[in-house]
């Protein structure tokens, strides 16, 4: 069940007159401090302000008119007008002894189910993947796995960049470079030596370069057939190589569409754009002018090239034949923000105006100099090496921490260790900022960190060993909960967050709202091992009711991180 929308419901049916419900319900949060309760309504001073009333006594008025029940009693008006609401110790204590035995962790099916198309992580394929890849895939994981979690149909797409002037540049430096016993051995190491080396010479301002390989990118794209054949042998390679790297990180794909499979449809595009009066001829180019932007968004090129926005249009195109979602997320680089403001325009004006097109904007991850993150060569960073080190830097804390456990497991333990402080730093990050990567921050035992989550839930494990019981055996025996100390109530009111929390992540497309919800657990988790024994507490009831909050909490701790895309280990 979703708290937080049943009292914004009956905070909106109490709007006074003249207010706006649902802006009214939109100000129902919960509380940051128990002393004010366990949710507040704040919505008063802005209701006052706008009727000219005074806001305490619209909060009075609103107290008494509004009904909680039976989840809570009558709000407490506080300060200038906020209201306090704490919900019922019985309310609590019945629904989380019936969370106990929900395997589905409250979730409900969704009032509106609804089709999410999400496009992430799409790198130019022919290019190693490197640290800038990490961010769209990561969010766009865990933005999947947010939608799924909530019952919406997702379909996860991997818009390669397949067809693209890297390709060219490949391709320039296989006809011209090639090392045909290092391909043999390793192709994708050797064309990604063959781009690095095109690329660089272009960087320094050759120009017969620069000319030659976009000249490779035309013919492969007017289907010379050697080029064709070419770019047929090398993508299995490179697309073997992603795929290594998308297993290592549990991320997977429904379709995978690149820029190739869009090509032939190009040319309708244009012309469909050109008889519909979207697009235009201007100095030899299609284009089409959005409002607001200077540029105009090309759709053909003056040399007849189709280019990315094309591509892009043709893929929204397609993707509404085809799944007709309600939603479609771009997890795409921010600085991207013109392509997308300019192509959803086009496109609403093209006719695909239903969808809920949304760039889904992140920054850049930075060194501690402060600028974006680079090898101490000034390379940057490639993304196997980048998961090595997170794995490597996990193993000292794992050996550190637990010399006990057997070096293999702790090999398996790092590897989730890791991997997990990676992805979590970047997603509990507001994603429109830019981040600085810190592994000491990273790893942090204390903090809002994966490790410290993974940590909280291996302690509990450790306490369940410990008392001969385990997940099955809480669940099974169904024990009465007693909320007597605070810290025991503070647990129950979070352990019942987790739909409204995923809900709002969902709203905002924001996965940091779900990290700083299982960190404000962890806390909580803390505070209520410090000041209840469980183990020995002073009765069986007690001990019986503190093993399933103990259970709770870490089911959802590890429910919630699987929806990040992070695992748990029993021990680390
Ligand atoms: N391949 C592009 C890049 O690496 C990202 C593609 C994003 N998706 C899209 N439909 N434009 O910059």
């Amino acid at each position: 069940m979703n708290v937080l929308n049943r009292l914004r419901a009956a905070f909106a049916a109490a709007t006074p007159e003249g207010g706006d419900p649902s802006a009214f319900a939109a100000a129902v949060r919960p509380a940051g401090d128990p002393k004010f309760g366990d949710y507040q309504a704040n919505g008063c001073m802005a209701v006052a302000k706008s009727l000219k009333k005074n806001p305490r006594e619209v909060a009075v008025a609103v107290a008494e008119a509004v009904d909680l029940e039976p989840l809570a009693g009558k709000p407490e008006v506080a300060g200038p007008g906020f209201l306090n609401v704490r919900l019922h110790d019985e309310w609590l204590t019945a629904q989380v002894a019936e969370l106990l035995r929900d395997p589905a962790h409250g979730l409900t099916a969704p009032e509106a189910k609804k089709t999410v198309v999400i496009d992430f992580s799409s790198p130019n394929v022919a290019k190693p993947m490197h640290v800038g890849h990490l961010r769209s895939t990561v969010i766009g994981d865990s933005l999947a796995r947010i939608f799924e979690a909530l019952g919406h149909t997702v379909v996860r797409d991997n818009h390669l960049g397949d067809w693209g002037a890297q390709f060219g540049m490949i391709l320039w430096g296989w006809k011209n470079h090639r090392d045909q016993a290092a391909y043999d051995v390793d192709p994708v190491a050797e064309l990604s030596r063959l781009y690095r080396l095109a690329s660089s010479k272009i960087k320094e301002g050759d120009r017969d370069v620069e000319s030659a390989a976009r000249a490779e990118t035309a013919k492969l794209h007017a289907g010379d057939a050697e080029n064709r054949d070419l770019w047929a042998q090398f993508m299995p390679h490179c697309l073997k190589a992603l795929h290594a790297m998308y297993d290592r990180l549990g991320v997977r794909f429904d379709v995978e569409l690149g820029e190739s499979f869009y090509d032939p449809m190009l040319a309708d595009v244009v012309s469909d754009l050109e008889a519909k009066g979207i697009a235009e001829t201007s100095e030899g180019a299609v284009v089409a002018f959005v409002e607001g932007i200077k540029a105009p968004f090309i759709v053909r090129k003056r040399d007849g090239a189709f280019n990315y926005g094309t591509t892009d249009l043709a893929t929204i195109r397609y993707r509404e034949q085809t799944w007709d979602p309600d939603q479609a997320l771009y997890v795409v680089d921010a600085r991207q923000a013109d392509h997308f403001k300019q192509l959803f325009a086009v496109a609403r004006r093209w006719g695909y105006g239903k969808v809920d097109l949304q760039h889904v904007a992140f920054g850049t991850i930075m060194g501690a100099d402060r600028r974006p993150y680079k090898t101490r060569d000034g390379d940057v960073v490639g993304l196997e090496s980048l998961l090595d080190e997170a794995v490597a830097e996990a193993r000292k804390v794992v050996d550190a921490n637990s010399p006990d456990i057997e070096p293999d497991d702790r090999a398996r333990i790092a590897e989730i260790v890791g991997l997990g402080a990676v992805k979590y730093a970047d997603l509990s990050q507001n994603r429109i900022s830019d981040y600085v990567f810190d592994w000491s921050k990273m790893l942090a035992m204390n903090g809002n960190t994966a490790t410290y989550l993974q940590y909280a839930y291996a302690r509990i494990q450790s306490i369940l060993r410990k008392g001969g019981v385990s997940s099955e055996s809480i669940r099974d025996r169904a024990p009465a909960i007693l909320l007597s100390h605070p810290a025991e109530r503070g647990l129950a009111v979070r352990v019942l967050r987790l739909p409204e929390v995923l809900e709002l992540a969902a709203s905002e497309l924001k996965p940091n709202i779900l990290t700083d919800y299982l960190f404000d657990l962890a806390n909580a988790y803390s505070t209520f091992y410090e000041g209840c024994p469980v183990l020995k507490a002073e009765s069986d009831e007690r001990r019986d009711s503190r093993l399933a909050l103990c259970d709770l909490t870490a089911q959802t701790l590890k429910h919630g991180l699987s929806i990040l895309g992070i695992d748990v280990v029993d021990r680390m």
